[in-house]
């Protein structure tokens, strides 16, 4: 989920820049430069179709001051056009064996105006002879539902974010009026910080943040306060003064909704993050580990149960965007943990590597999902999807965001982490433990050789997965309803969602 402003007269957190990454997988193996690989903008299921950007935010306006680029009408950053009805290249990267189209200025907005969130593009592939091999869909996650407004509007936000001077009051509702207001609530509270004069001067903001925006230069929060997001191309902040990730979540810790008492930092659940973060309206937290919910119908997992508490994200020592839970801190020994994270803000660790991020990944200390690669050199995200949005067979009501399962559901038929092995190889291969995570091949073929299997594999291997006993375990299920033959003419059929365990065709693993 990209988050972008959608007012770029007064300042900006973040421009419109979707990332696209896309593999391509040739007769089992992964493909290369020899390729071309193209997007282009398509409806969602419900219609929804998101082609054209400029008319949808003032982005191109404001561009060259914030910026210091102005790209054409319709085109990002980084060069690479919005999804239209012409297909669009991506270029092939080496470093990530994959093909990229970063920055791609996509809006919430449809071509009817409507907000959808979960915009969709097609990907299609063509071999050295520009014929069509392969398509699929993808969502560009997008949101700009950042509710600062909520504390900082004239007169409806928290009276303890209401600048000494008073409320900007700007038309009521506008977004211009509470963008103003922390403009104005900024200088004053920095007014006394030893060189925040010649800091504005030197960026040429003049007097004030309020009075450059007042003027028509508008403000960009990170040439001050570095975010890694936007280092990695260039804009760093100003060594010596927070960066924007520090400042945002340390300076909110202690600051609650208007009338209320409790602060942000003692709200436990994802309520508090979707102040700022999208939101109460986008979910950006959903897929496998967004959606569950326990016995009493709370979600099982919170944005705190992997990441902590606003004061811990805030934390200064922390690298902001780098210093990041992993997959393996939950994910271990067969065991699925529902915190990923230590009291002292440190994540947790276990030997067992079997479902981890790559190590140093993309560079030393960190180990991050979205560079990693598993089975087949193939990146963790062509399987799972992105981290907030992984494929599940329990999609969350919210029709949108079932757009995330398409690709898998056009890959294999059913929404879940992808593992038929014939989406990728031309046959079945025959393996004991080659698949992903050291999975068997499937289907009749296996159950019909799994017996040989023994003589070079002992049975403890299948008990991570299956468990020992009749009880199996969640994770050998079935996530789509399934017959295999077994003996003497008589079949199994497991129901979808069903536990595969060495009691469901014989009795138990030594039958
Ligand atoms: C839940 C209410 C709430 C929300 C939501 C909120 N703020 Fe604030 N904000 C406050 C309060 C209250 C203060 C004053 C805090 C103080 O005086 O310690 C403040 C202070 C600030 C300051 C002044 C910082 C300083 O001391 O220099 C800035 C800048 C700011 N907020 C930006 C934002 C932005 C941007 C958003 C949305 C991404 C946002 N706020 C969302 C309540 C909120
Ligand atoms: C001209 C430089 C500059 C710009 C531009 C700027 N800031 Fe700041 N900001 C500072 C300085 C300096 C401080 C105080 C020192 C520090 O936090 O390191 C500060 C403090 C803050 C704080 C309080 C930090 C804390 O820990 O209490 C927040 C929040 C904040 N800024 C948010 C923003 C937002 C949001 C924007 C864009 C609307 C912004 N800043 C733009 C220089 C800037
Ligand atoms: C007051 C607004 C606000 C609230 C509330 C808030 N965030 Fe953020 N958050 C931001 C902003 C702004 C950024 C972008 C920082 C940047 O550009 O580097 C951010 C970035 C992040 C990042 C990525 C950068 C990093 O530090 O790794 C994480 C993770 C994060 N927030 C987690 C949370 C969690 C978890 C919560 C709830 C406990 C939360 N945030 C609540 C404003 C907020
Ligand atoms: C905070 C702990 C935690 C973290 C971190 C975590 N998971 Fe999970 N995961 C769980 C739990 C608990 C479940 C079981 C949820 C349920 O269905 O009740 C789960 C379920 C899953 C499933 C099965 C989903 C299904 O519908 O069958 C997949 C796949 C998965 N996680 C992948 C990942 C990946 C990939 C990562 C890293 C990007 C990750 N998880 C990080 C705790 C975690
Ligand atoms: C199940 C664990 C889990 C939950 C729940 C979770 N996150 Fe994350 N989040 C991660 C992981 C893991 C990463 C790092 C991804 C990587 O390594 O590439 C991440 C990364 C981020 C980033 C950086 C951008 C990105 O996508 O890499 C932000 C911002 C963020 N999370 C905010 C949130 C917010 C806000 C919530 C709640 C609404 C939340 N997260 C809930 C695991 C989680
Ligand atoms: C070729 C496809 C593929 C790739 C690539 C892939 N996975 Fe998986 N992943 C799967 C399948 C299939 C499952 C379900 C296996 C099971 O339930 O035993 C799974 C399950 C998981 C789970 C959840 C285990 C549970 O408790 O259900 C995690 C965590 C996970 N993978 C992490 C990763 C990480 C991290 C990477 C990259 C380093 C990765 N995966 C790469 C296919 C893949
Ligand atoms: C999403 C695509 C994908 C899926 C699904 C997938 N594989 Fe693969 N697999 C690959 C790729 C790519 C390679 C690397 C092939 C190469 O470069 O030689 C590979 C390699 C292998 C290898 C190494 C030997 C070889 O063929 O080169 C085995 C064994 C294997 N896969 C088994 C499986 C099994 C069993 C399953 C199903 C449980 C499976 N794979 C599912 C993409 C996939
Ligand atoms: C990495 C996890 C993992 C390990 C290890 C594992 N299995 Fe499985 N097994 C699964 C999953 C997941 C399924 C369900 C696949 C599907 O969707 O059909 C499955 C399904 C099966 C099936 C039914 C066939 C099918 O296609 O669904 C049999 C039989 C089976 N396993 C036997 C074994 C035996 C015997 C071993 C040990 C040699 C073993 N498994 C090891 C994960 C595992
Ligand atoms: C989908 C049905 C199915 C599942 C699930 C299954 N098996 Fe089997 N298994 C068979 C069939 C069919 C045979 C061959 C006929 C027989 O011996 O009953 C067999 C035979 C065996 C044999 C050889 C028995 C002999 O006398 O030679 C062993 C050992 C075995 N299975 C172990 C396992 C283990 C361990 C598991 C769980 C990880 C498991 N099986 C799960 C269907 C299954």
């Amino acid at each position: 989920m990209h988050c972008s402003d959608s007012d770029f007269s007064v300042f900006t957190l973040l421009p419109p820049f979707n990332d696209l990454n896309a593999q391509l997988v040739v007769g089992g193996k992964l493909a290369d430069s020899g390729y071309t690989i193209t997007y282009e903008a398509t409806a969602a299921p419900d219609g929804s179709l998101n082609s054209v950007s400029h008319t949808k935010t003032n982005f191109w306006n404001y561009a060259l001051p914030l910026f210091g680029v102005s790209p054409s009408l319709d085109i990002g950053l980084t060069g690479n056009p919005m999804a239209s009805s012409k297909p669009a290249p991506l270029t092939w990267e080496s470093q990530f064996n994959w093909f990229e189209a970063s920055g791609i200025p996509i809006t919430p907005i449809d071509d009817n105006m409507h907000e959808n969130y979960f915009p969709m593009v097609k990907v299609t592939a063509y071999d050295g002879t520009n014929k069509a091999i392969a398509s699929t869909t993808a969502v560009l996650p997008v949101s700009s539902e950042i509710n600062c407004g909520t504390c900082h509007a004239s007169n409806t936000g928290n009276p303890a974010a209401k600048p000494v001077s008073g409320w900007v009051n700007l038309p009521l509702g506008s977004e211009k009026d509470w963008r103003m207001n922390i403009l104005r609530l900024h200088d004053e509270k920095n007014a006394n910080t030893a060189n925040y004069t010649s800091l504005l001067t030197q960026k040429g903001y003049g007097s004030s943040l309020e009075s450059s925006a007042v003027t028509g230069k508008p403000v960009l929060c990170d040439t001050c306060h570095n975010s890694n997001a936007l280092a990695v191309w260039g804009i760093s902040g100003v060594p010596g003064v927070s960066s924007m990730t520090a400042a945002m979540h340390n300076r909110h810790a202690n600051v609650t909704l208007p009338g209320q008492t409790q602060t942000l930092d003692s709200i436990g659940t994802r309520d508090a993050c979707y102040n700022c973060h999208p939101g109460k309206k986008t979910q950006c937290l959903r897929g496998a580990m967004g959606n569950p919910t326990n016995s009493n119908g709370n979600h099982t997992m919170e944005c705190q149960s992997c990441h902590g508490s606003m004061l811990t994200v805030g934390n200064k020592a922390r690298n902001g965007w780098f210093d990041m839970p992993t997959c393996q801190s939950c994910h271990h020994d067969g065991v699925r943990e529902t915190v990923a994270i230590n009291a002292d803000g440190t994540f947790k660790t276990w030997n067992d590597i079997r479902f981890a991020s790559n190590p140093n990944t993309p560079a030393q200390g960190w180990s991050l999902f979205r560079f990693s690669t598993g089975h087949g050199n193939l990146q963790c995200e062509a399987c799972h999807n992105s981290t907030h949005a992984e494929f599940t067979d329990k999609p969350s009501a919210n029709d949108n965001q079932a757009n995330d399962n398409l690709r898998a559901i056009q890959a294999q038929s059913y929404a879940a982490a992808i593992r038929e092995c014939t989406v990728c190889h031309a046959t079945m291969p025959s393996s004991v433990n080659g698949g992903p995570h050291g999975m068997h091949n499937l289907g009749q073929s296996w159950v019909n050789s799994h017996p040989d299997a023994f003589g070079t594999t002992p049975k403890t291997n299948c008990y991570y997965c299956h468990g020992t006993t009749s009880a199996g375990s969640s994770l050998a299920v079935i996530k789509v309803a399934k017959t295999f033959n077994i003996d003497d003419g008589g079949a199994k059929t497991f129901a979808a969602g069903e536990r595969v365990t060495c009691w469901s065709c014989h009795d138990g693993p030594n039958p």
